[in-house]
């Protein structure tokens, strides 16, 4: 089965120059190894001028998408972007609920619900992230389950079979994301059992019969191939690391290879 390493790339790069250096080497790795799908998700100003160019078998993916959209009969908002807009402009992923979102704009399940129905219903692929904060893990992994449980519950919550095809949930607890966390990554084989435990959730409670869950936090070209080589995990959402270009590319070659 083909691994998903998808790129957040968050504010960086600071330039298109830069954007377009990164999406060519990229590209070019990309297209060496058919058992791996990158998916590039840039900041706006530069997602759907390389998202149109669409290098080599690169995919694109917007950072988030807003919960109206006008196309079906919502309303238009200052400063937002429409699901259908990133589907007409080639996007086919949208990141949703990230914790730096969460956490620091006070983003809600209710909100973040929304905009994974409004991503489906226009066609997308929604990356959803879950994942608990530092104090809960530090009560132990039933507590962080518990939690996670109910994002999950919250964030999936009728969403019918069919709408949920083409969900994919992305596991990253807080405190191992750099940006926000502690920097440190999760042991893979603890990573291996939520993602099992966030399977059975989907399962149940979305009716998907084959749920894909990728782990994402402080992954990087060392740790990578142990996540990878968890049966459980679909794939890897990188920070940090996916402006790196080496570090990125040897990622790609990693993933080609578990
Ligand atoms: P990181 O970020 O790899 O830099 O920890 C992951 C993320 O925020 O999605």
């Amino acid at each position: 089965m083909a691994k998903l390493v998808v790129a957040n790339w968050k504010m960086n790069p600071q330039s298109y120059k830069e954007a377009e250096l990164l999406a060519e080497k990229y590209g070019a790795e990309a297209k060496k190894h058919k058992n791996v799908h990158v998916v590039l998700c840039p900041p706006y100003p530069w997602l759907t001028d390389m998202s149109h160019e669409k290098k080599d078998r690169l995919e694109y993916g917007a950072q988030d998408v807003f919960w109206e959209d006008p196309t079906s009969g919502g309303g238009a908002y200052t400063g937002e972007v429409s699901a259908s807009m990133l589907r007409n402009s080639k996007v086919k992923y949208a990141i949703i609920g990230h914790s730096e979102r969460r956490c620091h704009l006070a983003e809600t399940d209710a909100m973040i619900r929304k905009k994974v129905t409004t991503a489906l219903h226009a066609g997308l692929t929604a990356i959803l992230c879950v994942g608990e904060p530092l104090a809960l893990r530090k009560k132990g992994a039933a507590e962080s389950k518990k939690f996670v449980g109910a994002q999950l519950k919250e964030n999936v919550r009728a969403l019918d079979a069919k709408g949920a095809l083409r969900l994919i949930v992305a596991y990253e607890p807080v405190w191992s994301i750099s940006t926000s966390g502690t920097g440190l990554s999760e042991l893979p084989e603890d990573a291996a059992k939520m993602i099992s435990f966030i399977k059975d959730v989907l399962r149940a409670k979305s009716g998907l019969k084959d749920p894909k869950v990728l782990y994402g936090g402080s992954v990087n070209a060392k740790n990578v191939e142990e996540f990878l080589k968890q049966r459980e995990i679909n794939g890897v959402l990188v920070g940090g690391a996916s402006v790196r270009p080496e570090e990125f590319v040897k990622i790609i070659q990693i993933a080609a290879s578990v």
